[in-house]
């Protein structure tokens, strides 16, 4: 495949997005577009790399096909509010245009394990498209998936994550000591630029990425180090947390997510550990270097 340079991005805002944006205007010969809302208050910076294209906030197709000719890439970063049907009319949208690489809407978690998408929508919808993608495949088009883990930094400064820094609590999964991969999003952006340059080993592959694995109790440790002081430290029992989750969907409140994804991720055998599980981590391939977790926690705690 030849190297890939019109790189087109939907949804470069925050959370994720402007990370992922900052690591594509970082790289050289790149040349980026933004489809952005029309109604979206994003702002963005000027930069000699960049195009901006607004389109209506239901990405009709003849705009997103306009925008998406002659772009080699697009990179979809759409919150899971969305749900999957959306993805699928844009990555429609991106064969017709002749996109060759698509980077789909995943930034996931876990390893996409069978019980993991019997218990969780968000993971079913990210299988959904990937299958989708494959499907596209004889149409020419070419994909990767990429799953990151918890976003490390976001998730460490929202106490709905376990971790309250400001009340310098936590509350452990059983006993808090089960591993997860994750990944600050300086990381995941990068990961999204190194996959644009590496298109032969990234091609019609779900890419595993971390800065580093850890467990709660470790991340606790380091907390207290880096605070200078003891935490107070509640524990939930994993199986009951999952109940508890399954029983508000199944009443059709959306909260009970929360308590599905943090069993996922604070419990072993859900796929949240990548090295534990029969996937490549594709660090090394892609050039990105493991972060030190000690300093990826002072930085948090220091901009708290
Ligand atoms: N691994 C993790 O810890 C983790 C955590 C959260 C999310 N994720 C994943 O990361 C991806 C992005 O999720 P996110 O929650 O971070 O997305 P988000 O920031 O809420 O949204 C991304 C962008 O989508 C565009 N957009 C289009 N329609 C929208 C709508 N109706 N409402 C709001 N924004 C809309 C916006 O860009 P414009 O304004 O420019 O149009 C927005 O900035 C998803 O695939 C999600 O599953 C992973």
């Amino acid at each position: 495949m030849s190297p890939l340079r019109n790189i087109a991005i939907i949804g470069p805002t925050p959370t994720l997005g402007s990370y992922i944006l900052n690591s594509l205007l970082r790289t050289p010969n790149f040349n980026i577009t933004i489809i952005t809302r029309s109604t979206s208050l994003s702002t963005f910076p000027p930069h000699p790399s960049q195009t901006i294209i607004k389109i209506p906030d239901t990405y009709p197709e003849p705009e997103l096909i306009a925008a998406l000719t002659n772009q080699d890439a697009l990179v979809i970063n759409l919150p899971v509010s969305l749900t999957a049907t959306t993805q699928l009319k844009i990555i429609d949208c991106a064969v017709k245009a002749g996109v060759k690489r698509i980077i789909p809407s995943d930034f996931a978690g876990c390893v996409p394990l069978e019980k993991t998408q019997e218990l969780d929508f968000m993971t079913r919808d990210n299988v959904t498209v990937v299958k989708y993608l494959k499907d596209k495949e004889r149409e020419g088009m070419t994909w990767s998936a990429i799953k990151c883990g918890l976003y490390i930094d976001y998730q460490l400064a929202v106490p709905w994550f376990c971790f309250d820094l400001k009340a310098q609590k936590v509350q452990f999964w059983d006993e808090g000591e089960a591993k997860f991969s994750t990944s600050t999003r300086e990381r995941i952006g990068d990961a999204v630029a190194a996959v644009l340059t590496h298109p032969q080993e990234t091609e019609n592959k779900i890419v595993y990425v971390n800065s580093f694995t850890t467990s709660q109790k470790q991340l606790l440790g380091v907390l207290e180090k880096a605070t200078g002081s003891k935490w107070e430290v509640e524990t939930v029992n994993s199986v009951d947390e999952v109940s508890a989750g399954k029983e508000m969907l199944s009443k059709g409140n959306m909260m009970g997510i929360g308590a599905i994804v943090k069993s996922i991720c604070f419990t072993e055998g859900w796929g949240a550990d990548f090295e534990a599980e029969d996937v490549e981590v594709m660090n090394e391939v892609l050039g990105l270097e493991k972060e030190n977790l000690e300093d990826v926690v002072r930085k948090i705690v220091e901009s708290f």
